[in-house]
């Protein structure tokens, strides 16, 4: 039986992608155990699931280690990788934002110096509007940057808000708005078309 390789990206979408697979009826409980594993075999499925960190996502899937993952839009977005995007799974809903101290509301500046981990997103962001930014890429904890005096503003994911407010920053722009979404590799698809079909109706059905 063809295999059909999953890559999960860990942390903040994990739970609730671990969630929906386990409403489809799939028997993730294996995700659950408190150890170190990366690969698991789903019970009673052809499914095997890789836990991967949500930028290594699009690159295991565009070199077809693995056949699908589950990542966020503004992972897909960032990098332009060589998938298909196959479903909105609707949950892991954020905005893509702006933030910044309070007093930048309706900042008017010749020059920004933008913090982010999202240095495209970023740079189409601007160049669309015609703002000259200097961008500074970072890896996380983007929020210290404009408090350190590192940068004018950020640009980063903002779900609960929580992590703004407790540092002092508010949203100064929104972006756009992303969520989990299932991807697949480009020769998966046709190779392994019906057990890769019926994986996506299972997952991707009903969503919502
Ligand atoms: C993301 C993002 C913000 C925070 C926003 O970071 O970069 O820091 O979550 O979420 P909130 O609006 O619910 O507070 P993440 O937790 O993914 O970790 P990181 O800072 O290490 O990248």
């Amino acid at each position: 039986m063809a295999v059909i390789k999953l890559a999960l990206a860990k942390g903040r979408l994990q739970e609730e992608a671990i969630k929906v697979l386990m409403k489809r009826g799939l028997d993730c409980q294996c995700l659950l155990e408190k150890n170190r594993k990366l690969i698991f075999d789903i019970p009673n499925s052809c499914l095997q699931i890789i836990l991967l960190k949500a930028v290594d996502v699009p690159t295991y899937v565009e070199h077809g280690v693995v056949d699908m993952g589950i990542v966020g839009k503004d992972v897909v977005l960032e990098q332009e990788k060589q998938l298909y995007e196959v479903a909105d799974l609707g949950f892991g809903k954020c905005r893509i934002s702006v933030a910044g101290k309070p007093e930048l509301m309706n900042y008017n500046k010749k020059h920004l110096r933008v913090a982010t981990k999202y240095p495209n997103i970023t740079k189409q962001y601007f160049a669309e509007k015609g703002q000259s930014v200097e961008i500074i890429k970072q890896e996380g904890s983007v929020e210290l940057a404009p408090i350190m005096g590192l940068s004018d503003v950020i640009v980063d994911i903002v779900e609960t808000g929580n992590t703004l407010r407790d540092n002092g920053l508010v949203i100064l722009e929104e972006i756009m708005s992303i969520s989990a979404r299932l991807v697949s590799n480009k020769v998966s698809i046709k190779t392994k078309k019906d057990k890769m079909n019926e994986i996506i109706y299972l997952i991707a059905n009903d969503i919502g």
